[in-house]
């Protein structure tokens, strides 16, 4: 009895700054006026705080090459039923132009996961000449998985500014049943990846999917707790959608409808922002997969982030992460979806030509460099007594 006594309405909870895991749970439970009312309570949050600009980031899938073999994903390592490709250097440069006539403001560089020298170079060079190409204008995040600590550097300092490395989910025992135990796939790997590049300077980005077989909505309260912990600048995360080609091709028992994985998605986005009102959250693709208009009603519940895919038409069919990817038959030039989803934001402003960095990180870099201020006055003055 006094456990109800105890527990908050969403009306009252959502009016909070710090969120009980309890809470969370409740939220993420809320259905109907409740559900709407947690969207719409977010979506004036980002009004109040960052505004309502959008920033578009062209994403360009650089290559299917992977050496990963997680257990969602249909261009994992073991898949045999898709031709892998690489695009060629004249291809990539192509693209980022491409956004910079856009006026994208920045580019997402994905790829499956590769780790030889040969592709630390040549990522490298990619970001050096796109650097000089754009006259340093175009900003570049970064989304290539787990790399050795001097590769991270060695990007870091060609020019790129962000990294995107998704926990996929925060509890390792989920984690664990998500990928093979094949020695590759370890869940402290992962977050000393993520340790690793914060350190050294990227605006870091995690996510995870929602959805997934064997997660429960504690394990999505979790991870919440565990953006806020980490402190994370930037986040995408979205519903995992089944691939033919992975052992989780077929939908547990138990699964999660599509259309519920997507509401669930939403308010997972709307509570982030409830909680961290600064950062950035995209929108992402795989909403779309479930509704054309998935991303929109992601911004209208707090995502600011949009992610046009700017691959080349004729590999895109190639890059499919899970069934139904939306825009896999176009050219970025005539890509409907993305005309699409600019006429549906028009309650929003799009930030061309802007890197929309995460106001999130600005601000601890402040605080940062007045800390490191204080503390060389203070150590100055004990020099001159
Ligand atoms: N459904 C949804 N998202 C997926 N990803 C990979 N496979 C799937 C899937 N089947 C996501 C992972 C990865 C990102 C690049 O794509 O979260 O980090
Ligand atoms: Fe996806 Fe355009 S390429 S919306």
């Amino acid at each position: 009895m006094h456990y109800l006594c105890d527990m908050l309405a969403v009306a009252e909870i959502i009016e909070q700054k710090l969120f009980s895991r309890d809470n969370l749970v409740t939220l993420l439970r809320a259905e109907g006026a409740d559900g709407l009312l947690l969207l719409k309570k977010a979506g004036e949050l980002k009004l109040q705080t960052i505004g309502n600009k959008v920033y578009f980031r062209g994403l360009i899938e650089l290559s299917n090459v992977c050496e990963k073999d997680c257990l969602y994903c249909g261009i994992r390592r073991s898949n045999k039923n898709i031709e892998r490709y690489n695009l060629t250097d004249e291809e990539v440069l192509e693209a980022a132009q491409f956004a910079s006539l856009e006026q994208y403001g920045s580019i997402v560089i994905q790829s499956g996961e590769v780790t030889s020298e040969r592709f630390a170079a040549r990522i490298e060079r990619l970001i050096s000449q796109i650097k000089s190409a754009s006259g340093n204008k175009l900003g570049i995040t970064l989304s290539l998985g787990e790399q050795r600590k001097d590769v991270y550097k060695r990007w870091f300092e060609a020019g790129a500014h962000r990294y995107l490395l998704r926990i996929e989910s925060s509890n390792p025992e989920l984690y664990r049943q998500l990928h093979p135990e094949d020695g590759h796939h370890r869940y402290e790997q992962r977050l000393d990846a993520l340790n690793l590049i914060r350190k050294t300077g990227y605006q870091i980005g995690t996510g995870v999917m929602i959805g997934t077989p064997m997660q429960t909505v504690q394990d999505l309260a979790s991870d919440l707790l565990f953006f806020k912990d980490f402190d994370i600048d930037m986040v995408g995360m979205g519903p995992f959608i089944e691939h033919d080609d992975t052992p989780f091709r077929v939908p547990a028992d138990d699964a999660l409808s599509l259309a519920d994985r997507f509401n669930l998605s939403l308010k997972m986005v709307a509570i982030l922002r409830l909680m961290m009102p600064d950062i950035n959250i995209a929108a992402t693709t795989a909403l779309q997969a479930i509704d054309p208009l998935g991303r929109e009603k992601a911004v209208k519940a707090g995502a600011n982030i949009i992610m046009p895919n700017i691959t080349p038409g004729r590999y895109r069919k190639n890059y499919l992460l899970y069934n139904n990817k939306p825009c896999t038959g176009e050219e970025p030039e005539q890509c409907s979806g993305c005309m699409d989803a600019r006429l549906a934001l028009t309650d929003s402003e799009i930030g061309y030509g802007e890197w929309g960095d995460s106001l999130h990180f600005k601000k601890r870099e402040n605080e940062n460099s007045s800390f490191a201020r204080i503390v060389n006055d203070a150590l100055q003055g004990v020099g001159n007594e």
